[in-house]
């Protein structure tokens, strides 16, 4: 069924991005979710051509060049198999709509920042200019299917839009929500737990969600596909980023009470965690969630809870997000009582920016917050990072001359009071710490955010230890 890499279907660099053979798949938004799912799809789908348009020039041009504008393991290898083969990247975005049998919405859907809902409410214009100049540039029926993150019912909007013109042309919109995680984006594509894929009870309904099944099925077994109504699916997006969310939150809570009492959270994660009804995924302590996913999601779940009526229910999944906060502010309070009650004037070094291993990206990454607390407390920061310095600069800029970032470890460390881990590198882990203590000012400290470092070894180079959730290992 599937073709090997060289196997050509189209000529180099079409005007738009079709080809002549089999379906054409197009995908309006060429971020972190439609890049990397449309390479899959195009690699486990030798007999479609799939075309990623983005309305940012310099996205699309890094999608054609060697350095991609993301970086996500095993990504670079997957787009090179398939890259100029049945998989294209432009910025013809309504000449691609034309020539589209089948069109992925994924374009971006952050939170208002003003008006009515700001704060809350999830803005739409995004996806509403989607949906407008699908409805101006197609000449023939499409299926068009959200990719996004959507509140429940917009499918329904959506269709009203792309049925408001006089043309004949239909449309059937489906719910397709995504659930890859940032730094395992490829294998979450390639061994998804479950493909969602929500569609009406109508004969084109049907139709158009056994198209989409088609094309998972190259794929992924029928067991893992599930099928419900377009509202449930929907609804099930928000629902399995509030429930992972609140695991986080849940073990954070915890976590406060551990240092009050001498527990230790990560014992108690794994007690609890045996217990096959709970589980042992997501229950590591840290200094909160970040992304661009889970915040925003609840707080769009809490916005349509309170557009419900039903206040109690919102007023439930706004704490998950007021716990996060909560947690980073105890954990920079933490820092401040350990050295002194004082930051000020004092090098402290950041190691990690990016909201988790393995990915460059530092959406609502805990690091911004902390790291903007830090400095107005008045510490000269050297933030590290392996993959998000270029991101860590730009959310930082207001600080410039306060900032110092520098890739090597070795070097942030160096002359610095404190080493602050904010992001759970696995190279962090095999750093020789006895070299870092060495160069730094005594005494010195280390704050061990996600936790993932061996303590006692720490200690017994010399520092003082602050893990989250544990009694710290001190030295007089
Ligand atoms: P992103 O910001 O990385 O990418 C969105 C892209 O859409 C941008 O490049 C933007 O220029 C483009 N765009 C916006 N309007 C456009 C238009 N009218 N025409 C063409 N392009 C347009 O966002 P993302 O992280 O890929 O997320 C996209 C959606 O997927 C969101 O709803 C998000 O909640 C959801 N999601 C994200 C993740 C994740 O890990 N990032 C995972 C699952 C679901
Ligand atoms: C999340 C969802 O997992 C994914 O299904 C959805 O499609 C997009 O949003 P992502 O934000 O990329 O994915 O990463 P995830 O692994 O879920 O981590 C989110 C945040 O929670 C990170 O800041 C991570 O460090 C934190 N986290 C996760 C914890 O603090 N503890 C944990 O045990 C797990």
């Amino acid at each position: 069924m599937s073709r090997t890499k060289g196997d050509s279907i189209v000529g180099k660099k079409p005007a738009v991005g079709a080809g002549e053979k089999g379906k054409r798949i197009l995908c309006i938004g060429a971020g972190y979710v439609g890049g990397p799912t449309m390479a899959m799809i195009a690699r486990k789908c030798a007999d479609y051509t799939v075309t990623v348009v983005d309305v940012d020039a310099a996205r699309i041009r890094a999608w054609q060049s060697d350095k991609l504008p993301i970086y996500e393991p095993g990504l670079d290898e997957l787009v090179s198999v398939c890259r100029d083969r049945n998989l294209f990247f432009s910025e013809d975005v309504a000449g691609n709509i034309e020539q589209a049998d089948i069109i992925f919405v994924s374009v971006n859907t952050p939170t208002k920042k003003s008006g009515h809902g700001a704060g809350r409410a999830p803005d739409l214009q995004y996806w509403e200019k989607t949906a407008r100049e699908i409805l101006s540039n197609a000449k023939t029926d499409k299926i068009v299917i959200e990719k996004s993150t959507l509140p429940v019912r917009t499918a329904g909007a959506m269709a009203r839009i792309l049925h408001s013109g006089e043309s004949s042309v239909r449309f059937e919109v489906l719910s397709n929500p995504e659930f890859l995680a940032e730094g395992t984006a490829v294998s979450d594509l390639e061994l998804p737990d479950r493909v969602l894929i929500g569609g009406r009870e109508t004969d084109s309904g049907r139709h158009a969600v056994a198209e989409l099944v088609k094309i998972y099925r190259h794929w992924v077994p029928e067991e893992r596909i599930l099928t419900t109504s377009v509202w449930s699916s929907e609804l099930s997006k928000l629902a399995a980023n509030a429930f992972l969310a609140q695991r986080v939150s849940s073990i954070n809570s915890l976590s406060a009470v551990c240092e009050a009492t001498g527990a230790d959270i990560q014992e108690v994660a794994k007690a609890i965690g045996m217990d096959t009804r709970i589980g042992g995924k997501f229950l590591n302590a840290g200094i909160g969630f970040g992304g661009s996913c889970f915040k925003k999601d609840i707080l769009h779940l809490v916005y349509l809870c309170e557009s419900c009526g039903l206040p109690e229910a919102a007023d439930y999944w706004r704490q998950v997000t007021e716990i996060n906060e909560y947690q980073q502010r105890r954990f920079v309070a933490g820092i401040l009582s350990a050295m002194f009650n004082t930051v000020a004037g004092k090098r402290v070094a950041i190691l990690g920016f990016a909201f988790k291993p393995d990915t460059g990206d530092t959406r609502e990454s805990p690091a911004i917050g902390i790291c903007k607390r830090l400095l107005e407390e008045g510490a000269d920061l050297v933030v590290s990072d392996p993959q998000a310095l270029e991101n860590a600069e730009r959310d930082l800029s207001e600080w410039e001359g306060k900032v110092i970032f520098e890739k090597d470890p070795y070097k942030a460390a160096s002359g610095s009071h404190a080493l602050v881990v904010l992001t759970g590198w696995k190279a962090y882990e095999g750093l020789d710490f006895a070299r870092i203590y060495d160069s730094m000012v005594r005494p010195s400290f280390v704050f061990d955010g996600p936790g993932k470092l061996n303590h006692r070894e720490l200690h017994e180079v010399g520092f003082n230890v602050y893990p989250i959730g544990k009694t710290p290992l001190t030295r007089s």
